[in-house]
């Protein structure tokens, strides 16, 4: 018997990177995953490397009729609706005085706009079917403290991080648990764009602030998708029924509670 036999999941903004692996992890615990993305050709990929059982879903979850539409797909295709990984998100970076409100606004769409609904359109699901559920949003230890570069990316992970407490504290009654990540700093595509913008905001050369970052991690690395997999399945498993509201760090030991 695996971990999430029987279960169906959706991860969003699984296209690539931690979504990616998360989605493949579940798959391997017995589960029907649904790859939402907003670049469901990257979405439709990364299915098909994950294997049988992997279907691409088109989801843009700063829109709401994309998020009811990519529910009622999921539902479709696998039946019903068990566990959620709010995933996808956005990063930028600026000084605080060149922060623009499309940045801010696209940010807070996806980051927490997408988050929230996405939440609501599947906590609405889960109530339906009467079997309670699990729902995993993706957190950041930029949510723990801010950054001099980072203002809004780091202030929509906080926001995470308190929707996570009063959805889990609001949904527990129907036996949804609400629990959040929050990685330190993940290897993949996304840090390659990170790298490119601090180069440019700090005059850095390029891979100088990764190599500065990753100095700083007491595990004395990156993570890999990999290494948070292990606590994703936890929380998406039946094991976490008690857990509620909780953010776990799981950053190589850079944040602690
Ligand atoms: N990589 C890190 O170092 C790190 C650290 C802490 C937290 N996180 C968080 O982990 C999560 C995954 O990070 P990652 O590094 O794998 O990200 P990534 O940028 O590699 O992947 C994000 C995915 O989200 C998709 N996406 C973007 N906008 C979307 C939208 N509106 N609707 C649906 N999908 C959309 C993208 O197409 C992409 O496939 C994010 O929530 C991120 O904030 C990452």
């Amino acid at each position: 018997m695996r971990r999430l036999d029987g279960k169906s999941a959706l991860v969003t903004g699984a296209a690539r990177g931690i979504g990616k692996g998360f989605a493949a992890a579940f798959l391997r615990e017995g589960a029907r995953v649904a790859i939402g993305d907003i670049n469901l050709k990257a979405a439709q990929e990364a299915a098909r490397d994950i294997g049988e059982g992997a279907f691409a879903v088109e989801l843009d979850v700063s829109r709401q009729d994309s998020i009811d539409a990519a529910i009622a797909s999921v539902v479709d295709q696998a039946g019903k609706l068990d566990i959620l990984v709010n995933n996808a998100a956005l990063f930028d970076a600026a000084e605080t005085v060149d922060i623009t409100r499309a940045s801010y606004d696209k940010l807070y769409a996806v980051n927490v706009a997408g988050t929230l609904f996405t939440m609501q359109a599947a906590a609405r699901q889960m109530i339906a079917q009467g079997h309670g559920g699990k729902i995993i949003n993706m957190a950041s230890q930029a949510g723990r403290r801010g950054e001099p570069l980072v203002l809004v990316y780091c202030s929509t992970k906080a926001a995470v991080i308190s929707m996570t407490q009063s959805a889990g504290l609001n949904l527990i009654k129907h036996g949804i648990n609400v629990n959040a990540i929050a990685p330190g700093v993940v290897d993949g595509e996304h840090w390659v764009h990170v790298d490119a913008m601090f180069a440019k905001l700090e005059g850095k050369a390029p891979g100088q602030k990764k190599a500065e970052v990753e100095a700083g991690v007491p595990a004395g690395r990156f993570a890999v998708p990999n290494d948070l997999t292990g606590m994703a399945v936890f929380l998406a498993s039946d094991e976490a029924n008690y857990i509620v509201s909780q953010t776990y760090n799981v950053d190589g030991g850079q944040w602690m509670s």
